[in-house]
């Protein structure tokens, strides 16, 4: 979809869809008046019959007859003045993007009226409008459901082209292809999407200026003693792989950083098995790995003057008689045990490897995105990401992307006291704590191997997938954190 920029009235676009805002209980402002005169009153008597307020989500089509060079208006609702922030923004895109879908409509016009931070705004409505375009229809026999929009025009009277607009507009056009990359990883079934696969794919889709893709095998895996991800894979038919993702800057390195992404192609739970219904969406548990190549394969266009290496360690967690036992216990790099006592809580014991290696090279900073626990689900629900972090000026700048990104994340604490819970009677740990409390003890036992280091971790268990169709994504893998990292990144 091309984006185009427009200095000029709303009357004289030509377009198949104008999408225009508008406020919660606001509809008589005086945009809104001025396109309502043009159009002899005609939008006014529409609005009147409708039951549109302006509430965000919702949207009223309306045909102008010929009476402006647009063919269609369609209001969209922002919500509350008070509420609207830049994911309103994001909203409105997608709503836009997918109304000109249904309509056939090729080349969308979207009025960027009068507003604070008009960069912000048109930024989010063009990543909205990019986003909501995504489909994963390379298994259904029907094809492409959908039509195609093939241009958006952001207009306004007085739109300057100022290089902030600019900058925020190709923000949001250069990393949505690493979101989609990440869904469609997430989205593929999971004896196609191996470990061998998601290897491939990082080779495939990380190359370019300063940035490579390394895929150990499992006698290289072997060799570098790397025991959690062994230990998960014993259960496998397939081998593991373990991806290093590595970008240098063109000019000096402003900070080394450490992405650590889980990347469980698929969780039975292993011996400790979980039910039918637990596994339907299990193919899941690779998003945060599936997020740190969609994210890592567009550094080179972003180009942050960070140096950034990414770490994921791949395998499923599969029963058989080779696999890892209950009771067992793990050697990691950094000399600390950990005995399983369920291997359904693997995610820990692949991410152990991970950060302990990651640690070795001394970054700057570390940051793991896992679909680690049921239990953060119960707490923040399937739109927010846990984040645990040992350094809070790390946690606030990834809340702030999280924020500018639209990708809720809520800090949760590292409970010392609950360190009680992961102890063993054999080795310096056991893998899963009490009853209460899942996604703080999961996230304390990552805490023993970082080494000190500044560290966060998303747990991104709900947000990762959809399991119903919503206006940024459809059904599936959702690409979350993808857009996070790379403002964070960008940002440093
Ligand atoms: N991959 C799951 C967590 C998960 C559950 C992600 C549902 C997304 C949706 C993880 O490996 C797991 O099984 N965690 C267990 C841990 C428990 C055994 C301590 C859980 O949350 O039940
Ligand atoms: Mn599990
Ligand atoms: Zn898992």
């Amino acid at each position: 979809m091309e984006i185009k920029f427009q200095d000029q009235r709303p009357e004289k676009i030509k377009t198949g869809l104008l999408a225009v805002p508008v406020r919660e209980k606001r509809l008589d402002d005086p945009a809104l008046r001025r396109l309502d005169r043009l159009l002899a009153g005609g939008l006014q008597a529409r609005l009147k019959k409708s039951q549109f307020t302006g509430a965000e989500g919702s949207a009223l089509a309306y045909g102008t007859g010929g009476r402006i060079s647009a063919a269609n208006i369609l209001l969209i609702g922002l919500g509350k003045a008070e509420e609207i922030g830049v994911d309103s923004w994001r909203k409105a895109g997608a709503r836009a993007r997918k109304e000109a879908a249904a309509l056939g409509v090729e080349d969308l016009a979207f009025y960027l009226v009068p507003e604070k931070d008009a960069e912000a705004a048109a930024g989010a409505v063009a990543e909205g409008a990019l986003l909501a375009s995504y489909q994963f229809h390379k298994y259904r026999s029907d094809g492409k459901p959908h039509s195609e929009v093939r241009s958006l025009t952001l207009f306004r009277p007085g739109l300057s082209r100022s290089a902030a607009l600019k900058r925020a507009v190709d923000l949001a056009a250069e990393a949505v292809p690493g979101v989609f990359a990440a869904r469609d990883l997430v989205n593929e079934p999971p004896s196609v999407a191996t470990a061998r696969f998601i290897g491939e794919a990082a080779q495939r889709l990380c190359r370019g200026r300063g940035l490579s893709a390394e895929v150990w095998n499992k006698k290289k895996i072997q060799s570098m003693n790397l025991n959690g991800l062994l230990a998960v894979n014993r259960g496998s038919v397939e081998e593991p792989r373990f991806i290093v993702i590595r970008y240098r800057p063109q000019g000096k390195a402003k900070k080394r950083v450490a992405l650590i992404g889980k990347g469980i192609t698929f969780d039975s739970g292993g011996l400790s098995l979980k039910s039918g219904k637990g596994m339907e969406t299990m193919k899941l548990d690779m998003a945060g790995g599936a997020a740190i190549i969609g994210a890592m394969s567009r550094l080179p266009e972003l180009a942050p003057a960070v140096e950034v290496t990414g770490y994921i360690p791949t395998t499923d967690n599969l029963p058989s008689g080779s696999a890892q036992k209950p009771g067992d216990i793990i050697r990691y790099l950094n000399g600390k045990t950990i005995e399983v006592l369920n291997t359904d809580a693997e995610g820990r014991l692949i991410l152990a490897d991970g950060l302990a290696l990651a640690a070795k090279d001394k970054p700057d900073c570390m940051i793991n995105l896992a679909t680690l626990t049921g239990a953060c689900m119960v707490a923040l629900g399937t739109e927010v990401a846990g984040l645990f972090s040992n350094d809070q000026p790390l946690a606030d700048a990834l809340m702030r992307a999280g924020k500018e990104a639209g990708e809720k994340l809520w800090q949760l604490p590292l409970v010392k006291e609950y360190r009680d819970e992961i102890k063993s009677s054999v080795a310096d740990m056991k893998n899963i704590g009490g009853s209460y409390g899942g996604a703080i003890t999961a996230a304390l036992i990552l805490q023993e191997f970082v080494d000190g280091i500044p560290w966060a971790h998303l747990d991104i268990a709900g947000p990762a997938f959809a399991e119903k169709e919503m206006l940024l994504s459809t059904k599936g893998g959702t690409g979350f954190g993808v857009r996070t990292l790379l403002r964070f990144l960008t940002s440093l």
